[in-house]
């Protein structure tokens, strides 16, 4: 059953996936909270899909109020199947079951989770599975978007611009730690930067100056993923794009981030409070339309789809351009940088919201073009 829109035309059903498994619950709900107050109610059905930290799926009354602990009435135990003979949420209570047997449909899906299981691929695998439209990269852009690693591979084979970097497997720290920093001082040197592969929000992350610093550091990096990487340290402005479309995507205005700690942690990014967005970031017309030609550059050599904030260093001293990251489901407050960086550019948040439903739902009708089947020609 669908609820009529204004003028019989039925809404869109969008469901709105938040929380979830990662480190970065907290930043999804608020981005997600964010999202779901800004779609405009006549147009879309929002459904709420709440992940606990253990990754159960809730969904009805109100799970988000559920995930925090809050009396919840009519919320539910429910369950998204990777089978597109049941696209919808089915309810997993025994009694909802019975009383709800219908998957509940969706039209399309606006993941709004950070870091992994949410913005890494899986989720993004399982609605593919679903054959459900989903806002955001695929699952490739979205596993590479998150695998610090692999990414930067990705871009050195583009010919973008990175910073010098080394990988290294939590194995490898076990077995013989010294040659490592050895190797670190050596090819690399102080400061650089110490990071698990596979993580956001700067969890885990260290700036390390000297030798007595690069053992813990290595240390927290190896507790959060099997894979390290560790960078040159920049003195470096951070300067931020938006990057808007599928295959022909386009930049938005650029942003500079001023950390209010000695580099933007997480405590600069959410506790302090005291970071500064500018925007747009004062930079000669040169530089800025290059680093927007490079944010494109990286958007397409991960694949990605949809949305990406790609993250950039502008050393100081030389005024060398690095491509840092590409966060494909980027911090979505209606005060966070890719969303006001698209204000700046003439798009209005909840005209971005839009777009990018509309982008998910083309994107699945291109994919439709795609053959599925394969028929061998028959031998003359
Ligand atoms: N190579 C580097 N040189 C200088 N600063 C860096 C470097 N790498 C990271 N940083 C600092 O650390 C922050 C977090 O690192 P980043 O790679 O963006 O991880 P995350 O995915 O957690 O945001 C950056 O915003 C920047 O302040
Ligand atoms: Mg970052």
């Amino acid at each position: 059953m669908r609820s009529g829109g204004m003028g019989g035309k039925r809404k869109i059903r969008v469901g709105v996936i938040l929380g979830g498994r990662s480190g970065e619950h907290e930043v999804s709900l608020v981005s997600a909270q964010s999202v779901m107050n800004a779609m405009d109610k006549t147009k879309y059905e929002v459904i709420p899909i709440a992940i606990t930290k253990e990754g159960r799926w809730i969904a009805g009354g109100d799970p988000v109020a559920a995930l925090k602990g809050l009396p919840a009435e009519d919320t539910h135990h429910t369950a998204l199947l990777g089978d597109p003979t049941q696209r919808g949420l089915v309810p997993q209570d025994a009694m909802e079951a019975v009383e709800r047997a219908a998957p509940v449909e969706l039209d399309v899906v606006f993941p709004v989770l950070h870091g992994p299981y949410g913005e890494d691929g899986t989720v993004q695998g399982l609605l593919e599975l679903a054959d459900i439209p989903y806002v955001g990269a695929g699952v490739l852009g979205s596993a590479l978007g998150m695998d610090k690693a692999a990414m930067k591979d990705v871009f050195k084979a583009h010919g973008l611009p990175i910073v010098r970097y080394r990988v290294y497997k939590r194995l490898e720290l076990d077995r013989n730690q010294k040659q490592v920093e050895d190797e670190i001082e050596r090819e690399l040197g102080y400061p650089c930067f110490v990071k698990p592969a596979n993580l956001g929000s700067s969890v885990g992350v260290s700036k390390v100056h000297d030798r007595a610093e690069l053992g813990p550091a290595l240390l927290l990096a190896a507790s959060y993923d099997r894979k390290i990487v560790v960078e040159q340290g920049i003195n470096a402005r951070e300067i931020e794009c938006s990057v808007l479309g599928n295959d022909e995507p386009e930049a938005s205005v650029l942003g500079e981030i001023i950390p209010c700690n000695e580099f933007y942690d997480y405590n600069a990014k959410y506790i302090d409070g005291r970071s500064e967005l500018v925007i747009p970031a004062p930079l000669p017309d040169d530089l800025a339309q290059r680093i927007r030609q490079l944010a494109i550059q990286a958007f397409l050599a991960v694949d990605c789809a949809g949305m990406a904030r790609v993250d950039f260093l502008l050393d100081r001293d030389t005024l060398d351009v690095y491509v840092n990251e590409v966060n494909t489901i980027p911090g979505f407050t209606a005060i966070s940088m890719y969303p006001k960086l698209w204000e700046a550019s003439g798009l209005p948040y909840p005209a971005l919201i839009d777009r990018l439903i509309e982008l998910a739902l083309e994107r699945h009708e291109e994919k439709r073009r795609t053959r599925t089947s394969y028929t061998p020609k028959a031998k003359e």
